[in-house]
């Protein structure tokens, strides 16, 4: 209810030749009446069939299991610049599309409660996803976990949502013993992100974006054990580094990821394992507008 609304009683729109056509009474008036009532009826069906879809959701065994409590954090971080190159379209909610605002470094994937023998808990009891309740840190989201595809990823009840609304549902729920509730699942992945900047670690050890350089993989994993006294899991695309993981215990200390969750589906872990030497792909980005920034905080008000 802004600059759209304020701009009917702006007198410059008024005296624009078109401002007659766009306020003509009364014709204009009931057709604009039907209309807004063909968009409440719709609305309200859509409610009606999105519950519903949770009940079935439900009965299926979909969402709110009560499953036992887990035994560690999984930082899950993505190199967007392997995870770009997927990209084939570009949408606004896509962060690899955001041009010279694309992000260059590890961004969040998630933080997820594991178990010690590889396996893990997926949509547990909790509150359904609401954006509002995560407003005041939709910047920094938007900065450190971008979605970095067009696609709506699941949600824990037969639906669709946000790449954010995935992340809680399935992982966020089943961690609220240690972290809370939505907002402190978001606020605290954010904390634990910013404490153990992988990008500047690795920076600093020669490790940077590069589209020619390949890296020993020990020696990225020896920096991380050196900062953070730990050993990370990292999966590649190729040679491409795709994602890097972090483990800690439950008062949040590195500790390592659990060994079973290497060799856990060992098909999935040898395609997706890494080579001696990887790489750190630079993304150049696609563009889907000028004002990107602004295009992707619209994306997020308009699906509260
Ligand atoms: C991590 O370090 C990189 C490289 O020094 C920096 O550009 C980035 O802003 C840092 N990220 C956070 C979340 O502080």
């Amino acid at each position: 209810m802004s600059s759209k609304c304020s701009s009917h009683s702006n007198p410059i729109f008024r005296s624009h030749p078109m401002a007659s056509l766009l306020v003509a009474p009364p014709f204009n008036f009931a057709f604009r009446s039907v209309v807004f009532l063909v968009i409440i009826w719709i609305g309200l069906f859509c409610i009606v069939e999105i519950s519903a879809g949770g009940d079935v959701g439900e009965v299926l065994g979909k969402g709110g299991h009560k499953q036992r409590e887990f035994d560690y954090f999984k930082l899950s971080l993505q190199w967007p610049g392997t995870v770009c190159h997927r990209t084939r379209h570009c949408c606004s909610s896509n962060g690899c599309c955001r041009g010279s605002n694309a992000p260059t470094g590890f961004t969040i994937h998630g933080l997820w409660p594991d178990y010690n023998d590889g396996t893990w808990p997926a949509c547990c009891n909790g509150k359904r996803f609401d954006v509002k309740e995560i407003s005041t840190l939709l910047g920094a989201l938007n900065k450190f976990w971008p979605s970095l595809s067009c696609s709506s990823p699941s949600n824990c009840h037969g639906g669709k949502g946000l790449f954010w609304e995935h992340e809680w549902e399935k992982h966020g729920t089943c961690a609220s013993s240690v972290v809370g509730d939505e907002y402190k699942y978001f606020l605290t992945t954010l904390n634990i992100y910013f404490k153990y900047n992988i990008t500047e670690v690795l920076r600093e050890a020669g490790y940077v974006a590069s589209n020619s350089e390949k890296y020993p993989l020990g020696g990225i994993i020896s920096a991380i054990q050196n900062a953070f006294h730990t050993t990370p899991e990292l999966e590649c695309s190729g040679d491409a580094v795709e994602e890097l993981r972090l483990c800690f215990d439950k008062n949040f200390k590195p500790r390592d990821c659990a060994v079973d969750s290497n060799t856990e589906s060992g098909i999935v872990t040898s395609k997706k394992s890494c080579p001696r030497y990887v790489s750190l792909p630079d993304y150049v980005s696609l563009n889907v507008g000028k004002n990107d920034a602004e295009v992707s905080q619209a994306t997020v008000h308009s699906s509260i």
